[in-house]
């Protein structure tokens, strides 16, 4: 029987404007951000998804390629009021949960987060800016390093749990966003999720939301670029000398050295992971091709809604195709900083 057509991976914005941090580069709830104050002064509710919506998506992809789901790229995804229902349909569809977590764990505590989630994970990435108490803190303003550095110890320990009694095994992954804060601390933050079991460090380089950010741009000049250069070269030094406690190495992801011209395109060669590949659903149902900030990624079309389309038709529908053959025309596609060279597309 052939495959049903549609992507590997989804992920569904659950609840973009729930977060109890206020990360300085965060486009909806930094402290130099106004969307939630904006948002506030219009009357508008907190965006919220229907769960309905989840449950229809993952009914009408079965028999398709789909694998993973991550809740929320916006706003702290444990926060979401029907997560319990999110883990719960994992294991109804058979998919695995893709998170991307800020490490505070809210109202449950990592213990028992991780005793819902491991058995389902396949790979959980705590927002990790800083090696020390200062940087971290200055960056995700409103966290306490000490709780998130126990609540990793935590979460890694009844992971292996699971793990070493034949479950389910969760890779964890530190994540960072690229910028001149906390950059020296770069192999530091290396050395640390080596220390703990952190299996992966991966990171983006810094999308630009508000004048106070801008400085904070590694490819804003040469020397900045150069900067980045110098301690990426570190880092995957200490990457090669690090081990985890079980022997195996920090896997590095989007560290590498970069084309000092890379002021304009990160790499003028590089192409899209995510076309083709995974899908983007917003609170109201909106399909979106990819997770770039949604300012940028509206000027990329309309695909449809999938409160009354189908994934699989909107994935075969001409506009969508239309923008796989053509995105490098694309003004958005060509500056993109998640652009990949073709021969290092991992698993995100
Ligand atoms: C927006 S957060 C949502 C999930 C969760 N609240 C968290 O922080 O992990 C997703 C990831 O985007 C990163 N991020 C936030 N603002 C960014 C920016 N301006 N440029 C690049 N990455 C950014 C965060 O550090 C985090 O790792
Ligand atoms: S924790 Fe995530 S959503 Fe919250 S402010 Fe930080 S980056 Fe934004
Ligand atoms: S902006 Fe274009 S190149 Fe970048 S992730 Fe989106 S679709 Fe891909």
């Amino acid at each position: 029987m052939n495959q049903k057509a549609g992507p590997w991976r989804i992920t569904f914005d659950t609840n973009p404007d729930d977060c109890n941090l206020r990360c300085i580069m965060c486009e909806e709830h930094s402290i130099y951000s106004s969307c939630q104050v904006k948002r506030k002064e219009a009357g508008a509710p907190r965006r919220r998804m229907d769960i309905e919506l989840i449950r229809k998506v993952l009914e009408e992809s079965k028999g398709s390629q789909l694998r993973e789901i991550i809740p929320s790229t916006m706003g702290e995804p444990l926060m979401f009021r029907h997560f319990d229902e999110i883990i719960q349909l994992c294991h109804d569809y058979g998919v695995k949960l893709n998170l991307t977590t800020n490490g505070t764990f809210p109202k449950l505590g990592a213990v028992e987060w991780a005793k819902r989630i491991v058995p389902i994970g396949s790979d959980v990435k705590i927002s990790w800016n800083g090696a020390t108490k200062s940087t971290s803190e200055l960056i995700m303003v409103g966290s306490n390093f000490e709780k998130r550095l126990q609540n990793v110890k935590d979460f890694i320990r009844v992971r292996d749990e699971v793990a070493e009694s034949g479950g389910n095994f969760c890779r964890v992954t530190f994540q960072l966003t690229f910028m001149e804060i906390g950059l020296d601390e770069l192999p530091e933050v290396i050395r640390l999720a080596a220390s703990l079991g952190v299996n992966r460090v991966k990171g983006h380089h810094l999308w630009v939301f508000t004048p106070e950010m801008e400085a904070q741009n590694l490819r804003k000049n040469r020397d900045s670029i150069q900067r980045w250069n110098a301690i990426a070269a570190k880092a995957l030094k200490v990457a090669e000398e690090e081990r985890l406690p079980d022997g195996s190495k920090v896997l590095l992801e989007n560290i590498y050295l970069l084309d000092e011209l890379a002021v304009e395109e990160l790499l003028p060669k590089g192409v899209c992971p995510f076309l083709g590949q995974e899908a983007w659903v917003s609170t109201e149902g909106r399909f979106n091709p990819c997770c770039a900030p949604n300012e940028e990624r509206l000027k990329l079309g309309d695909f449809g809604n999938l409160n009354d389309m189908s994934l699989e038709k909107i994935w075969s529908d001409e506009a969508y195709q239309d923008l796989r053959k053509n995105y490098l025309k694309h003004s958005v596609c060509k500056r993109c900083n998640m652009r990949k060279k073709e021969d290092a597309l991992a698993n995100a």
